[in-house]
């Protein structure tokens, strides 16, 4: 019995890779230049987040006074738009959800004769600047060989002012579509990238699938190798074990994004830092950022220091030694996900690039500016998705209500690779 099964879960198998999905490896930026403020970029970015001014007509066109916080760490992937194709490297954000180019003046917006032009202007701010330009519509493509996913009329910003994203070509948008309302002049929502392979029928499912690599592992896995990003599918090849779902958060406003409820526990500790809250997943994030509450309960559970130069908390190498998990249960009686003492560590190999010393460990938990109880408590930023696969699905059948986050174990959970000292390019 058991050998005539094979071939049919044989079979089974073969029929869902028929699924139509791509996986396009991503492309971690390290701008040595922007290292020194890492949580105060990450906190300016929250700002932003809970309190959107979206400079999308032209009394707001002038640049929103929040001062733009650069981060220092940012994934980018290739995407084609237009027919033919201009290829833009836009930065992969679960954050916002509109997705635009011409961030870079070199490299404006190119019209093609898929370009379909309206009258309507469009802008969004974020922690780390803004932008505004002209609503339009395009064909986006992912991927060039052998079959990209294609999106026809998507609508697209063509920045004509922008700011805190020199060096990047623009921002592919893969939050939730809520996040686009009121973004562009005359419209409520627009549909996001997802949303129109969704509705022209290129995949089967609105699920986005995330695999950062933690820094000085790319460093051995080569150029390519600082991870991917499926669309229409999870990509198996890049965890271990089960995803496991939870529903988004009802908690306002995580429940804008895609937010999780969550609990926190150090060690072996019977009190958690922070009991089950809400909080969000965010691949624009760099850290991982606690409410002020339990980031100060966190501090004293391990004895670090707060480093004023860095801006992030300072171990000693014995301090390190006795460093204990930190444990983030995920879902009411859900999954615990096990974050070790390296992986709450930054890279090492950063130390000097952060303003800090070379035999210091400088931890990635950090505050995230206000006390628990707001309903946004905690951001899992890339510290914390270098760890675990994450997959961001708004709802099977189009129906955000439906929207779930997923996490998987991965190859690199238990790595061992931030403690070391890497020379290399990354
Ligand atoms: C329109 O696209 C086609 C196909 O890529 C290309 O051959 C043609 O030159 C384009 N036409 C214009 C006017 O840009
Ligand atoms: C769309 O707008 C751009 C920029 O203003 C212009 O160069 C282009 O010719 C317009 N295309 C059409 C089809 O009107
Ligand atoms: C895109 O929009 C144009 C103009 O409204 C329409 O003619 C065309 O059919 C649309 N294409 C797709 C794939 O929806
Ligand atoms: C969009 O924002 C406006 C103004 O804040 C609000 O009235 C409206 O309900 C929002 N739309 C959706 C779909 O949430
Ligand atoms: C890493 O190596 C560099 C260059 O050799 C050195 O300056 C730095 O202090 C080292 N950092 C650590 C954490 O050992």
């Amino acid at each position: 019995m058991a050998r005539l099964l094979v071939p049919v879960v044989l079979a089974l198998s073969f029929c869902t890779t028929l699924v139509a999905s791509v996986s396009l490896p991503v492309t971690k930026r390290v701008d040595r230049s922007k290292l020194k403020n890492l949580a105060h970029a990450d906190r300016a970015r929250v700002k932003a987040l809970l309190h959107p001014v979206h400079p999308s007509n032209e009394r707001a066109r002038k640049p929103p006074s929040v001062q733009a916080q650069n981060t220092g760490f940012t994934y980018t992937v290739d995407v084609g738009v237009g027919e033919p194709a201009t290829t833009y490297s836009l930065i992969v954000d679960t954050g916002s959800s509109n997705t635009w180019v011409g961030a870079d003046p070199q490299k404006p917006f190119v019209y093609s004769n898929s370009t379909r032009n309206t009258t309507e202007v469009v802008g969004v701010s974020y922690g780390s600047g803004f932008f505004a330009g002209d609503a339009l519509f395009d064909t986006i493509s992912l991927s060039s060989s052998p079959s990209p996913l294609t999106a026809h009329n998507q609508s697209l910003g063509s920045a004509t002012v922008s700011s805190g994203f020199e060096g990047f070509d623009g921002i592919l948008g893969l939050g939730p579509t809520i996040l686009t309302n009121e973004t562009v002049t005359n419209a409520e929502l627009v549909p996001t990238v997802i949303d129109t392979l969704f509705a022209q029928r290129k995949i089967k499912e609105r699920v986005v699938g995330v695999a950062f690599t933690p820094l000085n592992e790319h460093v051995r896995n080569g150029p390519r190798g600082s991870g991917s990003v499926s669309f229409g599918a999870v990509d198996h090849s890049q965890f271990v074990g089960p995803v496991s779902y939870v529903p988004v958060t009802s908690t306002f406003p995580s429940s804008l994004f895609f937010g999780v409820d969550a609990s926190f526990k150090y060690g072996s500790s019977h009190k958690p830092l922070l009991g089950k809250t809400a909080g969000i997943v965010d691949t624009g994030t760099s850290l991982l950022l606690l409410a002020t509450d339990a980031y100060t309960r966190y501090i004293k559970a391990t004895g670090a220091t707060f480093d004023t130069t860095v801006g992030l908390l300072r171990l000693t190498a014995r301090q390190y030694r006795n460093l204990k998990p930190l444990q983030v249960r995920i879902g009411a009686g859900g999954e615990t996900y096990v974050v070790t003492p390296d992986a709450q560590i930054l890279p090492r190999t950063l130390n000097v690039d952060v303003g800090g010393k070379g035999e210091a460990y400088y931890l990635i938990v950090a505050d995230l500016g206000q006390e628990s109880g707001t309903g946004l408590d905690f951001v899992l930023g890339q510290s914390f998705l270098e760890r675990f696969y994450s997959v961001y699905d708004s709802g099977a059948n189009g129906d955000d209500g439906k929207a779930r986050v997923g996490f998987a174990y991965t190859r690199y959970t238990f790595s061992l690779s931030n403690g070391l000292n890497v020379t290399g390019s990354w």
